[in-house]
């Protein structure tokens, strides 16, 4: 067992963590109050290799293992869980899932300028009626000559507004339930295809979350994913690679409120000393540091498990259940460090409290990794 990094992957945690610091933050605590989307950040952040960091040179991605990727979403995240999550949605979910299951096709005209960073992409799976239930899709697709014609509601759809190209999944025959499941590739701008308004969210509130709608929306059959009835075994393969995403994200909001936290300890004074002499909140410190640790080693294992070529769904699902509970505890017990300062904006913990929550559903609740975890612990 090795737990030591590469150079090469301290070299891209030290490039991520400057760069969030130096070029994310400034802007971080306006972008929450206004909800508004860090286009700039976004290009410059391509222009790192970013935007697609484990996708190989062949199609124009940075060519980086998990592990680095991992250790770059942590520090964006530990700055600005929103921009974290608009690279992990385009990492893990989008340019993973089109690399390994994208006909050349769709590699060229798709996956080449979404690892450039110069396109956005966006995936859409849930429906007002199917989150976690994910077999229960109702945007159907029908066939017509070489089109295929889309009809229904996608939800909760992070980058929705802002992509370029989205990841559609749709029903293509209800009687062969996940096997009449179809996955396609449909551009901004395709007539017939429409983003509702940007959700008022809790959390994560620079990114951007919306509805889209499909009426008799024409996608030709060339932007079909992997082939007709795999769509679901694309989406939960691609979402297995997510998970370790949204656990680096967790990771890099618990790491924030801990550090938030044992900075104001030693800067507070209480009882004629700084609050960090009394066993109280020194226990806290301890928790909240012994926490982060587990939940980070947690994620390192599952992404070096995926960069040996070794399952990894137990270990993403279980580092995403573990990160996403110590994210959301850090926060709250990085405002109670705080007192009535942590519950006013100008801290940032209450901000990391609401970035928090949103870790514990999105990419398959807390419910549902415990569901996969425990079907995999059967099955060994
Ligand atoms: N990995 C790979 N394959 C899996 C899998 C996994 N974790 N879980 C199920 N499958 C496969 C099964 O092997 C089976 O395929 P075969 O028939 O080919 O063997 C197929 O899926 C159906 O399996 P089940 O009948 O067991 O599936 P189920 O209906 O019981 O559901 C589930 C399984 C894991 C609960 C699934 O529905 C699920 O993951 N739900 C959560 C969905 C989710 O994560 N949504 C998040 C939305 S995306 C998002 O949040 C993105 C964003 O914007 C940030």
């Amino acid at each position: 067992m090795n737990f030591e990094f590469t150079e090469e992957q301290i070299m891209i945690q030290q490039t991520a963590k400057e760069f969030a610091e130096s070029e994310i933050a400034p802007t971080s605590v306006e972008r929450d109050k206004n909800g508004e989307f860090p286009t700039e950040i976004v290009k410059k952040m391509a222009d790192l290799g970013f935007m697609g960091m484990m996708v190989s040179p062949e199609y124009d991605g940075a060519g980086m293992d998990t592990v680095s990727y991992v250790l770059a979403m942590i520090e964006i995240s530990k700055v600005d869980a929103s921009v974290g999550v608009i690279m992990s949605v385009n990492n893990s979910l989008v340019c993973s899932g089109l690399e390994k299951y994208g006909s050349d096709f769709i590699k060229e005209k798709y996956l080449k300028p979404l690892a450039r960073g110069e396109k956005l992409g966006a995936f859409a799976l849930s429906e007002p009626e199917a989150g976690s239930d994910a077999t229960q899709q109702k945007t159907t697709a029908e066939k017509d000559g070489r089109f295929w014609v889309l009809n229904g509601i996608k939800n909760w759809i992070t980058n929705g507004i802002s992509a370029d190209y989205h990841i559609v999944i749709t029903q293509t025959d209800a009687e062969k339930r996940h096997k009449g499941i179809t996955a396609f590739v449909v551009e901004k701008g395709t007539p017939g295809f429409a983003h509702g308004v940007k959700e008022d969210k809790l959390g994560i509130r620079s990114s951007d979350t919306c509805s889209l709608t499909f009426e008799n929306c024409r996608v030709p059959e060339e932007n079909i994913i992997w082939e007709v009835g795999k769509g679901f075994n694309f989406a939960m393969n691609t979402l297995n690679g997510g998970r370790y995403g949204i656990a680096s994200q967790a990771c890099g909001i618990a790491d924030a409120s801990f550090s938030a936290a044992l900075k104001y300890s030693k800067e507070r004074k209480a009882f004629g000393t700084e609050i960090s002499n009394h066993q109280a909140i020194q226990f806290k410190l301890s928790d909240m540091a012994t926490k982060t640790e587990a939940a980070k080693l947690l994620t390192y294992q599952a992404a070096a498990l995926k960069d040996a070529g070794k399952d990894y769904v137990k270990e993403a699902s279980m580092a995403k259940l573990f990160a996403s509970k110590v994210a959301v505890e850090n926060a709250l017990d990085a405002i109670q460090i705080h007192g009535g300062y942590g519950y006013v904006r100008e801290y940032l913990v209450e901000r990391y409290l609401r970035d928090s929550k949103i870790t514990e559903i999105y990419e398959g609740t807390t419910e549902i990794q415990k569901m996969i975890i425990a079907r995999q612990l059967l099955k060994d």
